[in-house]
């Protein structure tokens, strides 16, 4: 198992903090290290000033700040178990990228795709992905360029998807 680079994991900081999604996906929680730097970043970003009731009046708050949801998903409870300790704010699903987004109500900014590295699972992932993705949302594949992976590399190259010369390959898709 592969986790991101550090700059790969820069990259995605910098995404979200550009983006400022409202709701992030992992598909693949692995030890949690791309999901860390996604925490860090949504750390960073608040949406305020949220709104508040008292006495029946709603009125603006600067104390009730809303923040960035993020959703990871792993086929293997023992991954989520570990990356709970580190990143205990996220909505963690055991199961797939199917299983995370029939429990996950909003639409995502973000998604970062990091599980199965097989052409069919990526096909689905991406897929699944898109249907959930906001306008202007993007999609991140791990793992785009590299001989480890060559299915990642493949599925970009066939859906025309752009890929950074990182460490690994980031496949980048904006909608
Ligand atoms: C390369 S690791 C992810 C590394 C992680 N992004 C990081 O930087 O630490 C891939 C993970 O995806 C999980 N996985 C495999 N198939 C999956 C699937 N279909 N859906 C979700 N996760 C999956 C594996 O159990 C593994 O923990």
């Amino acid at each position: 198992m592969m986790a991101v680079h550090a700059c790969e994991g820069q990259f995605l900081h910098g995404l979200v903090l550009a983006l400022r999604p409202k709701v992030i996906v992992e598909i693949g929680t692995g030890q949690g290290v791309s999901l860390r730097h996604l925490c860090d970043a949504a750390e960073s970003i608040e949406y305020g000033p949220a709104t508040c009731c008292r006495n029946g009046l709603t009125m603006p708050t600067v104390f009730a700040r809303k923040s960035c949801q993020i959703w990871s998903c792993d086929v293997l409870q023992e991954r989520i178990d570990y990356a709970h300790r580190f990143c205990p704010e996220v909505n963690f699903v055991c199961g797939d990228a199917a299983i995370l987004f029939a429990q996950m109500g909003d639409q995502a900014g973000l998604v970062f795709i990091d599980g199965d590295h097989k052409y069919a699972a990526v096909a689905s992932d991406f897929d699944l992905s898109l249907a959930r993705l906001d306008k202007r949302g993007v999609i991140v594949l791990h793992d785009a360029d590299t001989d480890y992976h060559p299915d990642v590399r493949d599925f970009c190259r066939t859906r025309g998807i752009m890929v950074l010369p990182t460490p690994m390959g980031m496949g980048v898709y904006v909608k």
